[in-house]
């Protein structure tokens, strides 16, 4: 970013601030295939990713690439319809840009979803796991470099990225609801390959449960500014040693429909008891 990264948040913020009446405490980016939350919204705002001053542009088929701002479960959010992955060539300070501004308008709790291939046996495809911790295995790290104190600290500790408050609340919902949630912790890998078989043995082996290509960067930003973090993959293929099912993008996007209902379910319960 040739900007200095304050003053081109400041800017993003500015211009958002012109668009809506009303500035949102939650923020929500919404992964591959689960752009659907957006049809349980009340849609207040549209922006489209282009028009945003200093974002990105998303370029991967199934990511549109909006921001929209309303109501879901009774709670005012704004919602990233479309994020913005290493793989598709874009810096770290590029794809962890969103979550600055978000902050910047005043959000302090941030939602992450992704499609995920799972390692851990006991997942099946369609499955809905609530990420309790990740592991980096990006090349870089997204605070790397120079260190705005104003943002956060310069070595921020990560003891718990995923709020346990947030956890908690989501078991009950999904006790009460009778809905299949699984735990797990989430590996971040640059892609856009998916794994070789050893691969995912080797994620499985050093405490993996599910494999993608987000969320850790934006996760590592959030929690450097502050915020209380919840996320969730879609369990969209497996992978192991045994497994020999070739995924597709395809094939995780229709995965991730398939678990819809029961992330619709989740996330607007969770947003309707914070
Ligand atoms: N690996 C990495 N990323 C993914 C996968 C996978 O198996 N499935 C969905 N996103």
């Amino acid at each position: 970013m040739e900007k200095n990264m304050l003053e081109a948040i400041k800017e993003t913020a500015a211009f958002i601030k012109t668009q809506v009446n009303e500035l949102p405490k939650i923020g929500i980016i919404l992964g591959t295939g689960l752009g659907d939350l957006v049809n349980h919204m009340e849609v207040i705002k549209e922006i489209d990713y282009k028009e945003i001053i200093n974002f990105p542009v998303s370029t991967v088929e199934g990511h549109s690439g909006k921001l929209i701002f309303g109501n879901l479960g009774g709670k005012y959010i704004m919602a990233m319809q479309g994020r913005f992955h290493y793989y598709e060539g874009y810096g770290m300070k590029q794809v962890t840009f969103p979550v600055r501004v978000m902050k910047e308008l005043g959000v302090e709790t941030l939602f992450v979803s992704n499609a995920a291939g799972g390692m851990n046996k006991e997942f099946s495809v369609g499955d809905v796991m609530i990420i309790t911790d990740h592991i980096n295995l990006f090349p870089e790290n997204p605070l790397r470099g120079k260190n705005y104190n104003e943002l956060g600290d310069r070595f921020p500790a990560m003891t718990e990225p995923y709020s346990h408050r947030l956890i908690k609340i989501a078991d009950e919902i999904g006790a009460e609801k009778s809905l299949r949630l699984m735990h797990g912790v989430y590996v971040g890998t640059t892609g856009p390959t998916f794994e070789t078989p050893a691969e995912y043995e080797y994620f499985r082996i050093i405490g993996g449960d599910a494999v993608g290509m987000s969320t850790v960067p934006e996760v590592i930003v959030a929690k450097h500014a502050g915020m209380e973090v919840f996320g969730v993959s879609v369990i969209t293929d497996l992978g192991g040693k045994d497994i020999t099912e070739v995924p597709s993008h395809e094939e995780v996007q229709k995965a991730a429909i398939t678990a819809q209902p029961v992330m619709t379910t989740l996330i607007k319960e969770l947003l309707a008891r914070i």
